[in-house]
């Protein structure tokens, strides 16, 4: 007497996902939330950056819109580069003082310079009817 073989059993295998299959569902599964939770923290935002500039007193010395004054140099509008901001923020050891990551996180600081960045440039003296 023959054995014979299950017929679907030949046509489909093992069912059950292998340990290999099993570890590439876990990564992709993992890079995905990785993908998602990182993408919205790296896309700044000039609202939030508004917040950051007013919670961390930026506009004390900068102005509220970055116009500069007594106290602190223009930053705003055609802001310099982020890299440029974090490394004088971070560093800083003149008048103005430096705000460690602890105060100030690089997100905050990239949606301060989302900020900078939205603000219009200032109008011709000549269209300002005060001045004229
Ligand atoms: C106590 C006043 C004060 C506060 C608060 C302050 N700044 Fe400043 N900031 C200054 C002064 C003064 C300078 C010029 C310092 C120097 O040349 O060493 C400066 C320079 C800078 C510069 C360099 C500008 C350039 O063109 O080289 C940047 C960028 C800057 N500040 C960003 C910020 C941001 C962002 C904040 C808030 C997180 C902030 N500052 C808060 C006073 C201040």
């Amino acid at each position: 007497m023959t054995t014979r073989s299950n017929p679907i059993k030949a046509v489909h295998p093992a069912r059950h996902p292998t340990p290999a299959l099993q570890l590439r569902v876990g990564v992709l599964l993992t890079a995905c939330v990785w993908f998602l939770t990182t993408q919205t923290a790296w896309a700044a935002s000039a609202e939030k950056g508004k917040e950051a500039y007013v919670k961390n007193g930026c506009w004390q010395c900068h102005g509220f819109v970055g116009q500069g004054g007594s106290a602190g140099l223009r930053l705003a509008p055609n802001p310099k580069p982020l890299a440029y901001i974090s490394a004088f923020v971070r560093n800083s050891s003149g008048p103005m003082p430096p705000y460690t990551q602890k105060i100030l996180s690089d997100n905050d600081l990239a949606d301060i310079h989302a900020y900078l960045e939205s603000l219009p440039p200032a109008p011709e003296p000549k269209t300002i009817p005060a001045l004229n």
